[in-house]
C-alpha cells in the first residue's frame, strides 16, 4: 500500500491542498487503485514553497498545482506502483 500525503497546513491549503485532494481521489478512481493507495491529508513539513507540498511513499514533491498533479501522479506514483521504476 503507497500512502499519498497531501499538505493541509496553512500555505499549502490557500495554494490549492483540497483542488489536489479531489484529483488524487479521481485518479486513485479512474485507475482503480482504492486498494493500493491510501490518500491522507498531513499538516506542514516545512517544506513550504510556490505549490503544495505532496509525499508519496518517502518520496517528497513540492510546489505541487492542481494544474499539474496528474502529470505527477501518471510520471511518478503510477509507475512505482506498476514496478516499471524504483520504489518510492
Ligand atoms: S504548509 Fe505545507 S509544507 Fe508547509
Amino acid at each position: 500500500m503507497l500512502i499519498i500525503q497531501v499538505c493541509v497546513g496553512s500555505s499549502c491549503f490557500l495554494r490549492g491542498s483540497k483542488k489536489i485532494i479531489t484529483e488524487i481521489e479521481r485518479l486513485i478512481a479512474e485507475f482503480q487503485l482504492g486498494d493500493k493507495i491510501l490518500l491522507k491529508g498531513c499538516f506542514c513539513h516545512e517544506k513550504c514553497t510556490g505549490g503544495v507540498t505532496v509525499t508519496a511513499g518517502e518520496k517528497f514533491f513540492t510546489g505541487v498545482t492542481p494544474q499539474d498533479v496528474e502529470e505527477l501522479f501518471k510520471q511518478k506514483i503510477l509507475p512505482a506502483i506498476k514496478g516499471d521504476t524504483e520504489c518510492l
